[in-house]
């Protein structure tokens, strides 16, 4: 029999000492008292016989989320059922709102990443351990700043979570970006990157990835930098697409949603129709009523624009006289309903719903970034097309959990 206190029985379980305490109480579980104090031992086999199978018990690896905006990348690893979001840390307080409501668990810190406030924040989190940074710093800074010049205070929100990541040491992170990183200044910023956390002490690899290859109904394409400490890592396969599952398509991913073609619909609505495939089934799974489905209210003259394209087509469909009104490759683009949407953006009207004349509802936008419908976004609604469009798509994050599980379990 192998005994452990009662501390070992709450880390191991991840739970509080006083559960177990009453557990032990109200008889559900068992213990032997030992020495003068009387202090609990619990049976670990017994313990374990308890709590099952049970998810919920597991201990769980600890995540920051930093620019976690409304945090589409730590919901994803948390949907793997391993990680706990302790703190997700943005400097906008409108997707920080959105981020706590749907991370009950965490808290959300609203601080601005640049470098020289990394050591003020860790110190105002107190005292925590945790496993696996994760996070999007904006990258802007990189193109003012030139090849070589790494360490400019424009980079500063890179050099930001450089430094969270060095003072915290996790044992592993995951960096996500524009694949334009990618070849900047011929690649001379992304092995940048991978050099200054390989100094760190961590293996660290980089892949562009689409998300439709994981089960996204979406063309999105991130670059993702993920480093692990003293183990090596490898990027996920494709679920989807050639010789696989079928991609989800835009219809796929929306067609039980109510239509807004003759109504605006309302922030929190009944659905109206059956889950019609296994994507909307994911949807759908925690969640009885739609929120955020609410449709724009384009002029008459935005909307006879919108019917003329077909579906699939953009502007260059169009009667000559009106290409002009915004010719650049993605205007005027309305989905194509039997493949996978292009990248969703925070919001900027050019895309639209593939058979009704509007741009798709912050619900739709969602479901094409493969968020859950329990998943609810708050603010304004310019500021959940943003909140929308800047996240990682849930389910792209959670096969690159899936992996980094497969990583540390191998150590
Ligand atoms: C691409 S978004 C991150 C999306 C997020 N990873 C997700 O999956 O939902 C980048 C975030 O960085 C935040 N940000 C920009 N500048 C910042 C700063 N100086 N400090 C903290 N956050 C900042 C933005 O507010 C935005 O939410």
């Amino acid at each position: 029999m192998r005994l452990i206190t009662l501390r070992e029985a709450s880390e191991i379980l991840g739970m509080h000492p006083n559960t177990l305490r009453n557990w032990e109480r109200s008889g559900r579980i068992k213990c032997v008292r030992i020495g003068a104090r009387g202090d609990r031992r619990f049976d670990y086999d017994s313990l374990l016989e308890v709590v099952g199978n049970d998810q919920s018990f597991k201990k769980k690896y600890t995540l920051v989320d930093l620019f976690c905006g409304c945090g589409g990348l730590s919901k994803g690893f948390e949907m793997t059922g391993s990680f706990k979001t302790i703190f997700g840390i943005d400097n906008w307080k409108p997707a920080l709102e959105t981020f706590e409501l749907n991370h009950p668990e965490a808290r959300g810190v609203q601080w601005s990443l640049e470098k020289r406030n990394i050591d003020a924040l860790i110190k105002e989190l107190g005292e925590f351990d945790v496993d696996v940074v994760v996070g999007g710093p904006p990258c802007q800074g990189f193109s003012l700043a030139g090849p070589r010049n790494f360490n400019d205070t424009r980079n500063s929100l890179y050099l930001g979570f450089l430094r969270f990541v060095k003072q915290t040491s996790p044992r592993a992170f995951v960096i996500e970006n524009v694949p334009g990183l990618a070849s900047l200044y011929g690649g001379v910023v992304k092995d940048r990157i991978i050099k200054e956390f390989t100094k760190l002490g961590y293996n660290v690899i980089s892949k562009v990835l689409l998300a439709s290859d994981y089960g996204v109904p979406q063309n999105r394409r991130r670059l993702v930098f993920v480093g692990v400490k003293g183990g090596t890592f490898s990027f996920p396969k494709p679920t989807h697409g050639e010789n696989l599952k079928q991609k989800i398509t835009v219809n796929d991913a929306v067609s039980d949603l109510p239509s807004l073609r003759s109504e605006l619909g309302q922030e929190v609505m009944p659905y109206g129709q059956r889950v019609k495939n296994e994507f909307q089934e994911y949807c759908r799974r925690n969640s009885d009523r739609l929120h955020n489905h609410v449709a724009a209210n384009h002029d008459d003259a935005t909307r006879r624009i919108i019917a003329l394209v077909p579906e699939g087509k953009n502007y260059k469909s169009l009667p000559e006289v009106l290409r002009g009104t915004r010719n650049f490759h993605v205007a005027w683009t309305r989905f194509d309903g039997r493949c996978p949407a292009p990248t969703i953006d925070t919001g900027h009207r050019h895309h639209f719903h593939h058979k009704e004349n509007r741009v798709p509802t912050v619900r739709e936008s969602a479901r094409l970034q493969s968020f859950p419908d329990d998943f609810i976004f708050l603010s304004s609604k310019t500021n959940q097309y943003k909140q929308v469009g800047n996240a990682v798509p849930p389910l792209l994050a959670k096969q690159i959990a899936l992996s980094l599980l497969d990583s540390f379990d191998k150590k």
